[in-house]
């Protein structure tokens, strides 16, 4: 089922701030930032060949990353994404072993404009995991 690791994400409490960290001190080239009202976040991506990094910052006062930063008042890794060939047969693969589909369970558009899940942490030996149908 799993493809690739498409993107690693890391929740910042200042974007502006990590972007210039992350171009200044690291030498990487960032995206310009997106607002995703629907995702309650703004987000960069930065392209490390094999893989991307994702910033995020709360976006709104309902943003599911929120909390997240309370308890990680500096930052953190929030979550990991696998690109799949089929999110809905992915979907119901796993439901039927058990695992659980965080939301209504529905495929929303993500970041890349690609339908995209999560899946409970709690399932996943604490990872929070994102799959991207690819
Ligand atoms: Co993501």
């Amino acid at each position: 089922m799993l493809g690739r690791l498409n993107h690693v994400a890391v929740v910042v409490p200042d974007l502006a701030a990590a972007v210039a960290t992350y171009r200044n001190t690291l030498g990487a080239r960032v995206t310009e930032p997106q607002a995703l009202p629907e995702h309650g976040v703004t987000v960069v991506f930065i392209d490390v060949g094999n893989t991307k990094i994702e910033l995020l910052e709360p976006l709104g006062e309902a943003s599911p990353i929120a909390a997240f930063l309370d308890k990680n008042p500096s930052g953190g890794i929030h979550h990991v994404c696998y690109e799949v060939d089929d999110i809905l047969a992915a979907r119901d693969q796993l439901k039927a072993g058990g695992a659980r589909v965080l939301g209504d369970g529905n495929p929303k558009t993500g970041a890349h404009g690609k339908p995209v899940l999560f899946l409970h942490p709690k399932d996943f030996f604490g990872t929070l995991i994102e799959l991207e149908q690819a």
